[in-house]
C-alpha cells in the first residue's frame, strides 16, 4: 500500500493509467516490459526473446524483432488520426505559426527521407542535424530514422568548434541545417556557424532549410537548399523494417573528461521506454496539447518533444524563441492561446519566472493546464510550491522526473493519480525499475550514490567509438551489473528518493550538462593559459554557474581584458552556456602530491565556506594565496 500524505489532493487520472498494483506487478520486470512492448508498440515481426544479458553490460532487447520507431510515431496513426494536429509550431515572431497534421507530418517525413536517399544516405550513415526549434528539425530526425540512418542532433547553442568535433567524432556523412532562426528578435546565423565548422572537417552534403532569408554562402557540389532537393520527390517512402537493436541516434553529452561522449540509442527499446513513460507519467490522452519546453538538441527534447509524445499520437507544441521575449509573459500567453494541457519544463525556468513575478501569469487564463512536469536538476520545495500555486492554480500535480541522456527515458517520477507527491522529491522509481542507493563501498544505504540494479529497454547501448569507456565509467566490474548514475541521492522513511546533485565533476548550468574538464580544456587551449580548474558555484536562477581558476603562462599578466578574451575564447570553443561567470588568476592550483587538482577546496574558497582538510595538498600555502586573490577582487 502506498502512503497517503495530507498535503496534496489526489489527482484524477485518465482511464488508462494503471492502478497502484502496477508497482508490485512490475517487480517481475521482464514480464512487465514484455507486456508493454507487445501491447503498446507495433512490430513488423515479433521478437523472439525479451532480453539478451550474456554480454552485459552490452544488453540487447527484443531480439530479432523488426520495428521502426517512425512507424509507431506516424504510420500507425494515419488511419485514425490523420487529420489530428501532430505539431503546433509557434515562431518567435508572433505572426509565424504552423499547424501540422499527422498526415502532413508523415508526408513531409517521407519526402525528406527520399531526399536523403538521393544524397546517398544509407542505413547506419550518420546525419548531423544543427538547427533551431522548427518543425523541419523533427522532420529531419524522423526521416533519418525511417531509412535506418542515425541522427546526431547538435544543440543550436553550441559553437562551430563544438559542432565540428561532433561531426568528426560521429563520422557524419551529411549535415542538415538552416539559414538562421530567431532568438530574442535577432537572427542566429546557423549556416555561417556550419561553414566555420566545416573548415575543420568534411561531409559530403549540407542541406539548408530556408527559414529567415538571410544571405548565406552555398558551396557548389556540397550545399543544397532543402526545397530544391525535395523538388519532384514523392511523399511516400517505405518504412524500413529494422532490427530492434538498429541504432536510432547518437547524442553527445558531457562527462568527467574533456571529450564529450556519444550516447547511442536504438529503435526498439527506446521506442518502448519513451512511449510508456510519456503515456503514464504525463497521463496522456487524446485531446492533450503537450508542451515540453526543452530544446530538441538535448535528450529531453528527443524523448519528450519528439518520440514519446508522437508515438502516443498526441499534439505537441514547439516554440522557436526565448521564454521571456518580447515580454516575460510569452510562455503563459502561448499556453493560453493554444490551450496547453500538459507543461513540462526545468527548475531554472521556474526560478526565473518566480523572480519576474506572478503578475505576468495573472494576465493569462491558464485553466487548460492539468499537469505540470519538471526535469534537469533538483527543484527546491519553494520553487515546487510556486509552480504548483501560480502556474497550476493548486489544481495540477507537479511531476518531478529524474533521468539522464544515458537512461533515455524517465526512471524516477510519480505516477499521477497513484503516487502521492512531496515537494522536492522525485518520489518513486517507474514500474519495472529497481533503483537503490549505495555507499562508497557499494553497499545499500539511505544516502550515497543513486544506482540502477536492472536493465531497462531505453537504456543506452554504447558510447560511440568508445565501448571501453562505456563499461568502465558506468558499470561495476564485479559482475553485479549495477549502473552508476553519478548522482548523489537519499531515501526517506517512506522510501521516497531525493536527488542531491552530481557527485562527479559534472556541472548543471540552467539544467544543461557541462564537464569541468571540458571547460578547463577550452581555457587551456588558449595561448595565455598554463593550467585551469573549473568549479560549479551555486546560482539563484541557473542552479550552478562555472567559475574558473587560471594559472597564466610566464609572459602573461592578469588583466580585465585578458579575462574578457578568455571568456570569449570559451564561448568560441564550446558555446555561451559554458562561459565562466568569473575567472580568477592565481599563481598555483591546489594539488595533491600525485598532482590531482582538488576542486573541492576551490569551491569552498569561492563560496566563502570552511575549507576543511588540506593536509593532502602538496603545498598548503597555495590555499592562502588563492584566498588573497579572491579577496582582492
Ligand atoms: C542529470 C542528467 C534527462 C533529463 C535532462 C538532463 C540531473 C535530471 C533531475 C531531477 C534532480 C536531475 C541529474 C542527472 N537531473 N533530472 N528531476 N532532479 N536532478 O539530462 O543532461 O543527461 O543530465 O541531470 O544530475 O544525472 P542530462
Amino acid at each position: 500500500m502506498l502512503k497517503k500524505f495530507s498535503e496534496n489532493d489526489l489527482y484524477e487520472a485518465k482511464e488508462y493509467t494503471p492502478g497502484e498494483e502496477i508497482y508490485e506487478e512490475a517487480l517481475d520486470y521482464l514480464t512487465f516490459w514484455d507486456s508493454v512492448a507487445k501491447s503498446e508498440i507495433e512490430w513488423f515481426e515479433p521478437y523472439r526473446e525479451i532480453i539478451y544479458s550474456g554480454n552485459a553490460p552490452f544488453y540487447r532487447w527484443f531480439l530479432d524483432g523488426k520495428v521502426n520507431i517512425t512507424h509507431n510515431c506516424l504510420d500507425r496513426h494515419i488511419e485514425s488520426k490523420g487529420d489530428k494536429t501532430a505539431i503546433i509550431w509557434q515562431g518567435e515572431p508572433e505572426n509565424e505559426k504552423e499547424m501540422i497534421t499527422y498526415r502532413e507530418l508523415y508526408q513531409r517525413v517521407c519526402r525528406f527521407a527520399n531526399a536523403l536517399r538521393t544524397l546517398g544516405v544509407q542505413e547506419e550513415d550518420v546525419v548531423t542535424i544543427y538547427m533551431g526549434m522548427v518543425p523541419e528539425l523533427v522532420v529531419a530526425m524522423l526521416a533519418c530514422a525511417r531509412i535506418g540512418a542515425i541522427h546526431n542532433v547538435v544543440f543550436g547553442g553550441f559553437s562551430s568548434k563544438a559542432l565540428s568535433e561532433r561531426i568528426n567524432d560521429s563520422d557524419a556523412k551529411a549535415v542538415v541545417t538552416m539559414d538562421g532562426y530567431y532568438r530574442r528578435g535577432e537572427v542566429i546565423e546557423t549556416k555561417r556557424i556550419v561553414d566555420k565548422a566545416l573548415e575543420a572537417c568534411s561531409v559530403e552534403s549540407v542541406v539548408v532549410l530556408e527559414r529567415v532569408g538571410n544571405d548565406v554562402n552555398m558551396v557548389d557540389g556540397r550545399d543544397i537548399w532543402w526545397h530544391e532537393l525535395e523538388e519532384g520527390l514523392a511523399d511516400e517512402c517505405e518504412c524500413k523494417a529494422l532490427d530492434s537493436e538498429h541504432p536510432l541516434f547518437i547524442l553527445y553529452t558531457s562527462g568527467t573528461t574533456g571529450k564529450p561522449k556519444g550516447v547511442l540509442h536504438v529503435h526498439g527499446g527506446y521506442n518502448v521506454g519513451t512511449h510508456i513513460t510519456a503515456k503514464w507519467v504525463f497521463d496522456l490522452k487524446d485531446g492533450d496539447v503537450f508542451w515540453c519546453t526543452a530544446d530538441i538538441g538535448w535528450i529531453t527534447g528527443h524523448s519528450y518533444v519528439v518520440y514519446g509524445p508522437l508515438s502516443n499520437g498526441v499534439t505537441v507544441l514547439m516554440y522557436e524563441g526565448a521564454p521571456d521575449y518580447p515580454q516575460p509573459d510569452r510562455w503563459w500567453s502561448i499556453i493560453e492561446q493554444y490551450g496547453v494541457t500538459i507543461f513540462y519544463t526545468a527548475p531554472t525556468a521556474i526560478r526565473h519566472f518566480m523572480k519576474l513575478g506572478e503578475e505576468w501569469l495573472e494576465m493569462h487564463d491558464l485553466s487548460s493546464l492539468r499537469l505540470l512536469g519538471t526535469v534537469g536538476e533538483t527543484i527546491d520545495p519553494e520553487a515546487w510550491r510556486w509552480y504548483h500555486k501560480y502556474v497550476g492554480s493548486e489544481r495540477c500535480p507537479v511531476i518531478d522526473t529524474w533521468w539522464q541522456t544515458e537512461t533515455g527515458m524517465i526512471i524516477i517520477a510519480p505516477l499521477p493519480g497513484i503516487t502521492e507527491l512531496k515537494p522536492g522529491s522525485v518520489t518513486l522509481p517507474f514500474p519495472g525499475m529497481l533503483v537503490e542507493i549505495h555507499d562508497e563501498k557499494g553497499n545499500p544505504a539511505d544516502i550515497g550514490e543513486l544506482v540502477i540494479m536492472n536493465p531497462w529497454p531505453a537504456m543506452f547501448r554504447d558510447l560511440r567509438g568508445d565501448p571501453r569507456r562505456f563499461v568502465k565509467q558506468y558499470w561495476t566490474s564485479d559482475g553485479k551489473r549495477t549502473y552508476y548514475t553519478g548522482d548523489g541521492a537519499r531515501r526517506d522513511e517512506d522510501g521516497y528518493y531525493w536527488i542531491i546533485g552530481r557527485i562527479d565533476e559534472v556541472l548543471k548550468v540552467s539544467g544543461h550538462r557541462l564537464g569541468s574538464a571540458e571547460i578547463e580544456g577550452a581555457l587551456v587551449s588558449h595561448e595565455a593559459v598554463s593550467e585551469a580548474a573549473v568549479v560549479g558555484k551555486p546560482h539563484e536562477i541557473k542552479g550552478e554557474v562555472p567559475v574558473a581558476f587560471v594559472v597564466l603562462k610566464k609572459s602573461y599578466e592578469p588583466s580585465v581584458e585578458l579575462e574578457k578574451y578568455l571568456k570569449t575564447h570559451v564561448k568560441n570553443e564550446i558555446g555561451s552556456i559554458a562561459v565562466p561567470e568569473k575567472i580568477y588568476f592565481v599563481e598555483q592550483l591546489p594539488k595533491t602530491r600525485s598532482g590531482k587538482i582538488v576542486r573541492r577546496i576551490l569551491l569552498a574558497i569561492e563560496k566563502g565556506e570552511e575549507i576543511g582538510d588540506i593536509t593532502t595538498l602538496e603545498d598548503v600555502t597555495v590555499v592562502e594565496r588563492i584566498v588573497n586573490v579572491k579577496g582582492a577582487k
